[in-house]
C-alpha cells in the first residue's frame, strides 16, 4: 500500500457539504496531511480555484504535494504551523477566503511510521514531534520533568485520573536507566495502573501517550490562536470547519465558535458536533472519535 493510501480522510463528505467548495474557490487547508480532504478539494475547485494547505510537518506536505499535482487549479503547500495562518496568509497575498479546514491531530501516516514514535502499537524511539526540526521531543519530558510536573502534564492533557501512580513510576524506573522507547513507557504506564485497569478496550498508556503529544508540539494552544484568526481570514459567508478528535480540542473549539456568534461575527452551521455514521465507522475506526463543528462568517 502506498502512503498516500495510509490515512483515510475522516467525515469527507460531511466536509464537503459545510465548507461548500466549488469552481473558482478560495480554501485553506489547515492541516493538509496526506491531501485525503485536500484532494476531494481540489476537484470541487477546478477550474480557477486555489488551494493553500498548510503542515508543519514537511514529510506529510510531500505526499501532499504528489497527490495534488496534475490539476487544474492552483496548489500552494507551505511548511508552516497554523498558529501563524494569518501571517502566512499575508505573506502569500492570498486575501480573503472562502472556506478553512481544521483537521486536527496526526494523520495515519504519521501515526504508522514507527520512527516518529506517535503509536502505542509500534516500538519506537519516544519522538512524536510534528515538525521534526523542533527540538523539544517526547524523551525529553519524559527524562526531565520532576514528579510533580508530569503529573500535572499527565492530568491536564489526558485527562487521566491515575496521573500520580503513572508519574511516579516513571520517575522511579528512569532512575535505573533513561526511557527511550515508547514500548518502554508503555509498558511503564500498564504497570503503574491498578491490576483490573490493565485490560481495557484502550490500551491504558493511550491518555499518557496523548499528553506527551500535546505538549511536545503545543498543540491547544495552536488551535485556539489559529481559530482566533479565522474571522479576519473569511470573506463574509466563508465557512470554517473543524474536525477535533478528544474533549480537549472539541471544548477549545466549541467556545472558540460561541464567542463569535455571541459578537455576531459567525452563525454556527451545526448546532450539535457533526460525527461519523456507521458505515464511514466500519471503515475508519479513526473516525470514531471525530467530531466536526462548522461556521460561517457574517
Ligand atoms: C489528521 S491529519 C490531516 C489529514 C488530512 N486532512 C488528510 O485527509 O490527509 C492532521 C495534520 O495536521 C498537521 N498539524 C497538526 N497540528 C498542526 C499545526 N499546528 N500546524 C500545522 N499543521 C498541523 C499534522 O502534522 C497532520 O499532518
Amino acid at each position: 500500500m502506498g502512503e498516500k493510501c495510509l490515512h483515510n480522510p475522516v467525515l469527507l463528505e460531511e466536509v464537503l457539504h459545510f465548507l461548500n467548495p466549488a469552481p473558482g474557490k478560495i480554501i485553506i487547508d489547515a492541516t493538509v496531511g496526506g491531501g485525503g480532504h485536500a484532494e476531494e478539494i481540489v476537484r470541487r475547485i477546478c477550474p480557477g480555484g486555489t488551494l493553500i494547505g498548510m503542515d508543519r510537518d514537511s514529510e506529510s506536505l510531500r505526499i501532499a504535494h504528489e497527490r495534488l499535482k496534475g490539476f487544474q487549479t492552483t496548489v500552494k503547500l507551505v511548511n508552516k504551523n497554523f498558529k501563524d495562518i494569518k501571517e502566512t496568509m499575508l505573506d502569500l497575498g492570498t486575501g480573503e477566503v472562502d472556506g478553512i479546514l481544521f483537521d486536527l491531530g496526526i494523520s495515519s501516516i504519521q501515526l504508522e511510521a514507527k520512527e516518529r514514535g506517535f503509536s502505542i502499537k509500534h516500538d519506537g524511539p519516544l519522538d512524536m514531534r510534528m515538525d521534526r526540526n523542533q527540538r523539544l521531543t517526547a524523551k525529553d519530558l519524559v527524562n526531565k520533568l520532576s514528579e510533580t510536573e508530569l503529573s500535572s502534564l499527565i492530568k491536564e492533557f489526558g485527562e487521566e485520573r491515575f496521573n500520580k501512580r503513572i508519574a511516579w513510576r516513571i520517575v522511579t524506573e528512569r532512575k535505573k536507566r533513561p526511557i527511550e522507547n515508547t514500548t518502554e513507557l508503555a509498558g511503564i504506564v500498564s504497570r503503574s495502573m491498578p491490576c483490573g485497569k490493565r485490560r481495557q478496550k484502550i490500551h491504558p498508556a493511550t491518555r499518557t501517550f496523548q499528553a506527551l503529544r500535546i505538549r511536545v508540539n503545543s498543540e491547544l494552544i495552536a488551535i485556539e490562536e489559529a481559530l482566533n484568526a479565522v474571522p479576519d481570514l473569511l470573506k463574509p459567508g466563508g465557512r470554517v470547519c473543524v474536525i477535533s478528535f478528544h474533549s480537549l480540542e472539541d471544548r477549545i473549539v466549541k467556545n472558540v465558535l460561541k464567542k463569535f456568534k455571541s459578537q455576531g461575527v459567525f452563525r454556527i452551521l451545526t448546532k450539535k458536533p457533526v460525527t461519523a455514521g456507521v458505515a464511514e465507522l466500519s471503515q475508519n475506526p479513526r473516525a470514531r472519535s471525530s467530531k466536526l463543528r462548522a461556521a460561517a462568517k457574517i
